[in-house]
Order: structure tokens, then sequence, then C-alpha cells
């Protein structure tokens, strides 16, 4: 079965599904916290049960229903180990593997550079990239233990070592893209394709892109799995 891609128009983020074919257990990447009846009822009307909530990063614009999805389903949360999320059940580290189904398996990328604990998941000839490697382009840099450098090193040094033809599957589109190929952004990718590491660096470093509006709101909630915090 195809990553089913689900859209949050507020914070242009994706959210996806994935299960094995004729599989019943099913794993959400990035669920969006305004989403969680939506992101249910994908999952019951495909006859599927939740076995885990992947997190790529610690989302600075939109808050997470992981906690949430975990209470209503039993699902285990698994969030990349370096991003200070204490309660999540798994704290995922480079080289690692998540079973699921019948015979799926994700293999964990540790890719720093969008922030220093990002993720990726390879599954089934598809790469689940978070921030870090976007159509055309690449999350920012500039929060949250972000690095240029060590972005440009991930997505050269290992994104880009994948098959050219991985499914590329981003965390956020603003143009109404949908999917891409690692050959596809090897060529074309603007900030990437062809560009040395020192004019990567330049370049992200005069973006000036405004502040995330919800940082201060998300990315504590989200190191608690979006849920509030107890006093
Ligand atoms: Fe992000």
């Amino acid at each position: 079965m195809n990553p089913i891609q689900l859209f949050d128009p507020v914070s242009s983020t994706f959210t996806y599904i994935i299960a094995g074919p004729d599989d019943k257990e099913a794993v959400i990447i990035d669920p969006v916290d305004q989403h969680c009846e939506r992101d249910l009822a994908h999952v019951e009307r495909l006859g599927l049960r939740l076995a885990y909530v992947l997190e790529t990063h610690v989302h600075a614009d939109h808050v997470t229903s992981a906690g949430r999805l975990h209470a209503l389903t039993g699902a285990k949360t698994a969030v990349p180990s370096g991003c200070g999320v204490p309660t999540a059940e798994l704290q995922l580290r480079d080289g690692d593997t998540i079973r699921f189904g019948r015979i799926e398996t994700i293999s964990v990328i540790h890719t720093p550079g969008h922030t220093a604990g990002s993720m990726c998941y390879v599954w089934r000839g598809s790469v689940f990239t978070g921030d870090t490697l976007l159509i055309n382009g690449c999350g920012r840099t500039d929060f949250q233990g972000g690095s240029a450098e060590a972005l440009y090193d991930s997505v050269t040094g290992k994104l880009f070592g994948l098959p050219d033809e991985t499914r590329v599957w981003p965390g956020h589109d603003y143009k109404g893209q949908s999917v891409s190929t690692i050959g596809w952004e090897k060529r074309n990718n603007a900030r990437l394709a062809g560009r040395s590491r020192e004019d990567f660096v330049q370049l992200m470093g005069q973006l000036n892109l405004p502040k995330p509006k919800l940082i201060d709101v998300a990315v504590p909630a989200n190191r608690n799995l979006g849920l509030p915090h107890s006093v």
C-alpha cells in the first residue's frame, strides 16, 4: 500500500499513515493535534490499528497529537533520541529498525541540520524526510540546534546515497506538491543540487526568515508529545 498523505492547511504539514499490503498494523508519522479525529477515522476506515506514532523532530509550527493518539489507541510513541522528548516510549537512534505488521521494517537515519535531533525514516522504497529535505527545498536551520553545515552533510552524504528511485515524502509543502524522488532532488533541488557546502551555508545564512508564530507554544508542548505539562 502506498503511504497515505494527509495535509494540515494551517501549517502546510504532511502527516503519513503507512501499512503493508493486507496488513492490519499501521504507523503514523508527524500527526497534527487538530486532525486527531480525522486521522483516526482514516485508520478505522482502512481496518487498521496504530502500532507506532513517529515524529521526525520536535516541530515549531504545529502541536503533535502523538500523546493523544497513544492515549486513545495504545500506539507506542517513538521520537528521535536527540529531540528532548523524555515522555516518549521509544528513543530512536541512527541505524535503529522499527518493526510492525507482519514483515514491515522502518530504517531510522539520523539527519541533523534542520534540528539537531532530526531523523528520516525509510520504508519500502520511500523516505519520510521531515523538514530535512523538502521538494525542491529544505528546512530552515536557524533554531533548535539547527546547522546548515550539518544539513548539507545529512542530505548529500546520507539521503542522496539512497537509490535514485526512492520516493521522497516531505514534512511540508507550500506549493501544492506531494512527492518527489531522490534522483530528482539530486539533479534539481534549488538549494542543494550542484551547490558546494560553502555556497549552501552562505545561502542559508541569508534567508532571514521570520520566527514561526507558534514556536513558543509548539516546542514546549511537543517536548511532552503535545500534552499539557502537569503542574
Ligand atoms: Fe520543522
